[in-house]
């Protein structure tokens, strides 16, 4: 094991070569594809991100028409799949549902699951980018015992997201352009984030060349956590119970602190970032044009805003560059839309899937490519003598 080097949490170990994503924690940059994140999230249409990630170049007018129309043909599910939906009880937490029936999808196109094959993939990339909201939303239909709403292709990707979530058969839907915005700019910001926990792992499944369903699937599993995309849910519930603890805010701080607990602020520090996370900063701008246009008084961020404000001006934060991040605020956005809290990180996966399908079919087209496979430092037993089972 002697030339081993150990790096728990591989804080300084680059796992690959990688064209995507740009990111400078010190000077808080993010760029895809060069480009960078602030003027795509003000200029672009999230499948033009999307595109751009995937494909490496922005699209023409007419590219991004094709792709458009492509994506289209694939936004409804297989009606069998419906049947899956029957089966989870209805408090299923819906990141489970979504990493199920996306692992699911691939034994509804088993025609497609070579990862050499480039016009299958072509055409699992279509599928997924297409389908991801409308397993999304047939999840929080089911939670609140409503109907499937389908997918309406006349819409854009995320009018028809709303629409697939709000609308009812009973009642005209209108879809609110203000919602629309906010909503196109969150996936945006979520759309990449080189090599985090989620995008590691699909690249680390696709390694051994399972298919792009199951390593999709993947990622959706490690995006659930708390200390990754699951934050945005957990920062919410953080911030309800402080004020529902009388918004007493330095008290959480306090805890944050106390090593003795294990207690975290939701929402604050990154691995990278160690100045400030420019997505917390667009969310965040995002967040007041939002709340103040459409005159919303949400307590949970006043709250957010002196939270901040105590833990950056607090020695323990300050010494550990610990700011923001991307789910301080994004959660507060999700409520004005009125997307309840569990999918808020259903809503972090839709926006980051482009991200994945980039890395992925970025790892299969390496030539250097290799099975990811770490290796460790042995601290067990040295050789023991067996002792068998009637002398233990
Ligand atoms: N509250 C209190 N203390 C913290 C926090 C926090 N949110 N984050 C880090 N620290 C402390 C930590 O205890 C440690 O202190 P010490 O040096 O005294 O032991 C120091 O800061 C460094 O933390 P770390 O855990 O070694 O840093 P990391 O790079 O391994 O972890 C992190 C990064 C994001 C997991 C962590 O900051 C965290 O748990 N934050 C809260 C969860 C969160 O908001 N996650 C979302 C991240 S951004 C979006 C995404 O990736 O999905």
């Amino acid at each position: 094991t002697g030339l081993i080097t150990l790096d728990d949490g591989y804080v300084n170990t680059g796992s690959t070569k990688s064209s995507v994503t740009f990111l400078d924690g010190e000077k808080g940059i993010l760029r895809y594809r060069g480009y960078p994140v602030e003027k795509l999230a003000e200029s672009c249409d999230f499948i033009e991100v999307a595109y751009l990630l995937i494909y490496g170049e922005l699209p023409s007018e007419d590219q991004l028409a094709r792709f458009r129309l492509k994506l289209r043909r694939h936004t409804m599910l297989h009606e069998d799949m419906r049947l899956f939906y029957d089966g989870f009880p209805r408090d299923a937490h819906p990141m489970a549902i979504l990493s199920s029936v996306v692992g699911a999808l691939s034994t509804f196109y088993q025609d497609s699951l070579d990862p050499h094959d480039k016009a299958q993939v072509d055409e699992s990339v279509l599928r997924l980018l297409a389908k991801l909201p409308t397993i999304a939303a047939f999840a929080y239909k089911k939670s609140i015992g409503q109907p499937f709403v389908y997918p309406r292709n006349d819409l854009t990707y995320c009018e028809n997201f709303l629409q697939m979530m709000f609308s009812v058969p009973t009642e005209p839907y209108e879809i609110d352009p203000d919602f629309v915005e906010a909503l196109n700019l969150l996936l945006i910001v979520h759309a990449d984030h080189e090599q985090n926990c989620s995008t590691s792992t699909v690249r680390m499944v696709g390694s051994s060349n399972a298919n792009l369903f199951a390593s999709i699937s993947a990622g959706i599993s490690a995006l659930w956590g708390p200390l990754h995309g699951g934050a945005n849910e957990a920062c919410v519930a953080m911030l309800e119970q402080i004020r529902k603890d009388g918004g007493n805010v330095k008290k959480y701080v306090d805890m944050a602190k106390d090593k003795s607990s294990s207690f975290r602020l939701m929402g604050f520090g990154h691995r990278v970032y160690k100045n400030f996370d420019p997505r917390a900063t667009i969310i965040r701008a995002s967040c007041e044009k939002l709340l103040k246009k459409r005159s919303i008084d949400d307590p949970i961020f006043d709250i957010a805003q002196q939270l901040q404000e105590v833990a950056l001006n607090d020695e323990y934060f300050i010494e550990r560059k610990l700011y923001p991040n991307v789910d301080f605020y994004s959660g507060v956005i999700y409520r004005a839309i009125g997307i309840p809290v569990q999918m808020f990180t259903v809503l972090f996966a839709i926006g980051r899937l482009p991200g994945w399908l980039a890395h992925w079919r970025e790892m299969h087209e390496s030539p250097t490519k290799k099975i990811c496979r770490p290796r460790q430092i042995y601290v067990g037993s040295t050789e023991r003598e067996f002792v068998p089972l009637e002398k233990r």
